[in-house]
């Protein structure tokens, strides 16, 4: 994709879910293990990617490939959850991994959800533990904004000190705390893959102040701040990070930790994109006066 075609693409798409569905104020992005959320919602409108302009090739194996709206409960808010996301490691470029977050942007949503399976540093995480990211440090080598800006997306330089969004994720610590839900905070750090990292590697971004690491989200944050959507971030901590354990790592545990999780998960983020929609509506109207 050149920059007017990453724009036209993601309008594109814009457009199209537009004749199936309004746009809520949220989008949620589902990691691995984690789409049950997509099957609790109420009233769902699903879509498949192969429908969505420049959404197929979603491949990696356990993960649905779709778009739900729906309601989170019978009377709650409206949400749209992507359940399956492009990863890098899978050849795609950073204008592939990020089009849907910036189609969710121009189809009219205010704030993003983003969520990720990821290996625990802070040895003080638990296997099946929650950590709302704070922060990420983006080791992919990559950056999502790189080349010509095409400023209907947004600056050329945009600010990173709040790619995290402190008061809505005060709501999801609110939810937490109400609900008896053990949610750690801390730095996510994003590498590549797809091999997991070394001992050595994970030592390095222990001492570089990183709480756990996974394979996706940074470059998406980056866009989602580019096109000012407001960010929460949870990681779904599946295993000790590697060298941290006996254990060696595999994929079929990092989702069948994650799938563990899912009840408090689903619990969490139920409860926060409730929080969360109710104070983009009022900041929305706050701003409109
Ligand atoms: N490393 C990188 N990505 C991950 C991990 C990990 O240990 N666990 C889940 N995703």
């Amino acid at each position: 994709m050149d920059v007017s075609s990453a724009y036209e693409a993601a309008r594109e798409a814009a457009d199209f879910l537009a004749t199936r569905a309004d746009a809520p104020r949220i989008c949620a992005v589902l990691g691995s293990g984690l789409g049950a959320f997509a099957d609790t919602l109420h009233e769902p409108v699903r879509i498949s990617y192969s429908e969505i302009p420049h959404f197929s090739g979603v491949k990696v194996v356990g993960h649905a490939g779709e778009l739900v709206v729906g309601r989170i409960g019978k009377d709650g808010p409206r949400i749209a959850a992507l359940s399956g996301r492009v990863h890098y490691y899978e050849g795609h470029s950073p204008d592939e991994v990020v089009h849907a977050v910036r189609t969710m942007r121009l189809w009219g949503c205010a704030g993003l959800l983003i969520t990720n399976a990821a290996g625990g540093i802070n040895t003080s995480f638990a296997t099946g533990g929650l950590m709302r990211i704070t922060d990420h440090i983006n080791l992919t080598g990559r950056n999502p904004l790189f080349g010509l800006n095409d400023p209907r997306f947004g600056v050329r330089f945009p600010d990173m000190s709040h790619a995290y969004d402190t008061a809505l994720g005060a709501l999801f610590e609110q939810v937490a705390r109400d609900t008896k839900i053990d949610l750690k905070s801390g730095v996510y750090v994003g590498v590549t893959g797809p091999s997991y990292e070394t001992p050595a590697e994970i030592r390095m971004f222990a001492r570089g102040g990183a709480d756990a690491v996974g394979m996706s989200t940074v470059m998406e944050v980056i866009a989602a701040r580019h096109v000012g959507l407001r960010v929460v971030g949870v990681s779904c901590i599946t295993n000790p990070a590697a060298g941290l354990s006996a254990e060696l790592l595999d994929h079929a545990d990092v989702k069948a930790a994650a799938t563990k999780a899912r009840s408090k998960f689903l619990r969490l983020v139920s409860g926060g994109l409730i929080a969360m929609d109710a104070q983009l509506a009022q900041d929305a109207t706050g701003a409109d006066e």
